[in-house]
């Protein structure tokens, strides 16, 4: 049907005669001459249709907006003055010497190279949003990082085994999806969260070394970097440590950096801890492309007279901590009170400020609602331990740790790129050592923090069940730029820990056995020790793509409410189905 793709036309046709296949993206009558912009995967070649050509031009004037076209004519140089440096295509056109119309369409509800859609109305009328250059080159961009991975992960013995997507229902963490049994009366299949398990079955079956991207399923509260069904590229090993898997995953992401963007990332990773992470950029996926740091100073606060810091001082679990903003004494009242309302939305109580505007000035230098309450040694000491300039601005928050970190973790990262902080790049890093457990005080019951077959630190062994905040897990996450990209551990293989872990969730020995009695079974017949990781590729990909949202890296994603606007998912069934699957609906009988 075709010779060239539109895109793909160059200054080397240019006296040839080919045939074109694509949509008109625009159709433009210059007085007795058509123009259209065919457009095809590769991109857009300008067609000139003269009426000299009294068939081809005839047809052209009946072309509008997205009509399927096959046009043959002569590749030409276009006059000077006409190219268009910002086409492949633009030095050159073609002057058709045959139109032909093998499909026409309905006036279409938005021009296709429209950059303003709303988010609606592109994900109604994906197959046409999925026409836009942005969402061809994202999805081929998903390909190409899918086939380097699967080339990476090949070339080192990993075989690719397909896990069951109907799976059962177990407590994992997120909410699931079930799937009604017709065979079995009351019985239901879940959707699984992640192959975890499949995963540690294989290595159990002896097969070292397994991967597959694949699709998991969690019934959760929807964001711009959450799906309720996504892809991870999952990946588990025997017989390697945590720093081996590590290694390997780092390679793993070096490698699809290099292929599909041909960007080096740092090497080796940086790795922090847990508590490293959170007391210096208080979230636990911390984007370094931000330099600033937050400063501790909970230990000076003890004694002061403002009682908002020395209440959560000297509080068990509390801390009072600052955030020195380089240059930040021109923010205006309205910036600061902006941010104060952020933070009350993340659930701050408030957002105390110091203005620096003249260190050597001593306290008159310094601009802010609560100095008054500060002796000198104490303002001395925020100034040196947040190694304040003139002309900055110091933010402090005070709660118990976990609200303080939130609320100046997050106005960390928000106010370094409002005020064009951060540096541009990729700043990959691996938070490590995190707590196996942590405590959920509206269950009132030690939750697991990553998943329940996480390994605890070598010698933690003894507090999983004694002291479970001291318990610290062979875990690790690789974060890249703000986003946890992959997150994976070391898994028990011995089954008397699993069954400590179990214990120390409330897990009662029956449920164990109805939940995960395969499990404990699987690693009484000799569990080699094992680990792995998964990445979250829609984010891997959006992150590489520089999308906002990894829906711009789904060809056909879920809105914010979990539904499909292409097919009208999920929608009513009929009562016969239902009636099949043993489900009564209220209100029938
Ligand atoms: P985890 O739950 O951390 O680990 O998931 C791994 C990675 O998957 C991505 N991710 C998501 N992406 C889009 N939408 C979601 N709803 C979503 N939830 C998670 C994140 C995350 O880092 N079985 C373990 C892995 C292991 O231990 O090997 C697991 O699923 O990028
Ligand atoms: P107040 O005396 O309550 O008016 O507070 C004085 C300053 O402290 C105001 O700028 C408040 O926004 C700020 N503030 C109040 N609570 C906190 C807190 N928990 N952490 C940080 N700043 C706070």
């Amino acid at each position: 049907m075709r010779s060239h793709y539109c895109g793909a036309l160059s200054t080397a046709m240019i006296g040839e005669v080919v045939t074109l296949a694509g949509w008109a993206q625009r159709r433009r009558d210059h007085g007795g001459v058509i123009f259209i912009d065919l457009r095809d995967r590769e991109g857009l070649a300008q067609v000139v249709c003269d009426p000299d050509r009294a068939g081809a031009f005839k047809l052209a004037d009946k072309v509008r907006g997205e009509f399927v076209l096959r046009i043959t004519g002569l590749v030409r140089a276009r006059p000077t003055g006409t190219v268009n440096p910002n086409l492949p295509s633009g030095e050159v056109e073609v002057l058709a010497h045959e139109v032909e119309i093998l499909n026409p369409s309905m006036t279409p509800p938005f021009q296709i190279d429209d950059e303003n859609l709303s988010e609606t109305v592109r994900l109604e009328h994906r197959i046409l949003d999925l026409r836009r250059e942005v969402m061809q080159k994202n999805l081929r961009l998903r390909h190409r990082t899918a086939r380097a991975a699967r080339a990476f992960l090949d070339d080192r013995g990993f075989i690719d085994i397909e896990t069951p997507v109907l799976y059962k229902s177990t407590p994992e963490g997120a909410r699931e999806f079930l799937v009604p049994s017709r065979l079995s009366d009351g019985h239901f299949y879940a959707l699984p969260q992640s192959p975890q398990l499949f995963k540690q079955m294989l290595m159990i079956a002896g097969f070292d070394r397994y991967y597959q991207i694949v699709k998991c399923f969690r019934d959760e509260d929807l964001r711009a970097d959450r799906q309720p069904e996504f892809t991870q590229i999952d990946v588990e090993t025997s017989f390697l440590g945590e720093e081996a898997i590590r290694t390997l995953m780092e390679a793993l992401a070096r490698h699809l950096f290099k292929e599909v963007l041909n960007v080096a990332l740092p090497e080796p990773f940086p790795v922090m801890t847990y508590e490293q992470v959170m007391r210096d950029y208080g979230v636990d996926k911390p984007d370094l492309r931000v330099p600033m740091k937050l400063t501790e100073l909970t230990d000076i606060m003890k004694d002061v007279e403002f009682k908002v810091f020395s209440g959560p001082a000297n509080a068990d679990g509390g801390r009072v901590a600052a955030l020195c903003v380089p240059g930040g004494a021109t923010l205006t009242r309205g910036e600061i009170d902006g941010y104060t309302e952020y933070l009350r939305g993340l659930g701050a109580k408030g957002l105390a400020w110091i203005k620096v505007n003249e260190i050597a000035k001593g306290a008159e230098g310094l601009q802010s609602p609560i100095v008054k309450f500060f002796p000198a040694s104490v303002l001395h000491e925020i100034l040196s331990r947040t190694k304040a300039q003139d002309g900055d601005l110091i933010f402090f928050g005070a709660d118990k740790a976990t609200a303080c970190n939130a609320c100046l973790g997050g106005l960390r990262q928000k106010v370094g790129h409002d005020r064009g902080l951060a540096e541009t790049g990729w700043r990959p890093l691996w938070v490590v050592d995190f707590p196996m457990f942590e405590y959920d005080e509206e269950a009132k019951q030690w939750q697991a923090r990553h998943h329940p077959f996480t390994s605890p630190k070598d010698g933690h062994e003894a507090f999983i069940e004694t002291d479970p905040g001291k318990a610290y897990a062979k875990a690790y996450d690789m974060v890249l730029n703000g986003w946890e990209v992959a997150g994976g551990s070391v898994r028990i293989h011995r089954q008397e820990i699993q069954q400590q872990v179990f214990r120390s969730l409330r897990i009662s020995p029956e449920d164990q056995q109805a939940k995960f009695g395969f499990l404990l079974q699987a690693l009484q017949y000799g569990a080699p020790p094992h680990g792995g990781i998964a990445f979250g590729f829609d984010r891997l990909v959006a992150l590489m793509a520089g999308a906002e949202a990894i829906r711009d890296v789904i060809a056909f994603p879920k809105t914010q409410r979990g539904q499909d606007l292409v097919t009208g998912a999920p929608s009513p069934v009929t009562e016969r189905q239902l009636r099949e699957l043993h489900i009564r609906l209220r209100n029938s009988d």
